[in-house]
């Protein structure tokens, strides 16, 4: 399938279930509350004054933060515009300057360059049907010295589905990245847990942590750090084993 039939259908998909996803209220963000976790404001470090760039934004919680810990000029990009018009709604009520834009990020905007900080985060990256070429396209766009920061589910945990205490099942492909829907509903975004009608057939990819790194070293990235972390909550079920595998990685790449 053409990557510009892959993008169609998913934006169908992410539209038909935008309306259910509207991130954190107003109120959270009033009353100081921060939509990147500790690891990740420790990977993005101090944004005072720079320019940002959030790929998948979604409703973009994550822009908003980055205008509140001091970012001078955030832009924000998804496929959805319904999750846009949400989070343009909150920017307003909290009078904060973020461009929320649609785009689609196989096929950026040439004008969006000349970034110090670029973000994918929680389930953007899996929305990629050619990494090589995103990562050259993300890489152009870093000024020298600028950072990529990718905080991402792991692809171990894409692929392992629990069964019981101490049972787990492969029901993905570690080694090839093409998902078509999920073979794992658990795997699938929040609200669409327990939904019966069905949705717009969409397609995904499990981008394995030997891919990003080749994909962002042909790029020219130099990698500066790699961790990978427990997130015992996504292996519900499980038991103790949860905290022995990886749920989440956080990457911080640089323009040299
Ligand atoms: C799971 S969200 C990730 C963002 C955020 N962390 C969150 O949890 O809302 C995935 C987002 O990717 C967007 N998306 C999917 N395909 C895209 C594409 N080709 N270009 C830009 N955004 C895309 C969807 O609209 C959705 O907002």
């Amino acid at each position: 399938m053409e990557i510009a039939e892959i993008t169609s259908r998913n934006r169908a998909y992410w539209e038909a279930i935008a309306p259910g996803r509207t991130g954190e209220p107003v109120d959270f963000f009033r009353a100081g509350g921060c939509a990147l976790d500790d690891r990740e404001l420790a990977a993005i470090g101090d944004v005072t004054g720079q320019r940002t760039l959030h790929l998948a934004c979604s409703v973009g919680d994550e822009d908003l933060s980055l205008a509140r810990l001091g970012a001078a000029d955030v832009v924000g990009v998804d496929i959805s515009p319904t999750h846009l018009a949400t989070g343009r709604a909150k920017a307003a009520e909290l009078g904060l300057r973020v461009d929320l834009r649609e785009g689609d990020l196989t096929a950026l905007d040439p004008a969006l360059t000349g970034f110090d900080l670029i973000l994918i985060s929680g389930g953007g990256l899996c929305w990629v049907p050619d990494l090589d070429a995103w990562a050259g396209s993300v890489a152009a766009r870093l000024v020298p010295g600028g950072r990529l920061v990718i905080s991402e589910h792991h692809p171990l945990w894409e692929v392992l589905s629990v069964r019981g205490a101490g049972q787990l099942e492969v029901t993905g492909d570690y080694l090839d990245p093409y998902r078509a829907g999920y073979p794992d509903p658990r795997k699938a975004p929040q609200v669409t847990w327990g939904r019966t009608e069905p949705l717009p057939d969409h397609a995904s990819f499990v981008w394995s942590l030997g891919r990003v790194v080749s994909a962002l070293l042909g790029a020219g990235l130099a990698i500066r750090s790699l961790d990978e972390y427990a997130q015992p909550e996504l292996y519900d079920g499980l038991g103790p084993a949860a905290t022995a595998l990886p749920a989440a990685y956080l990457l911080v790449a640089e323009r040299p």
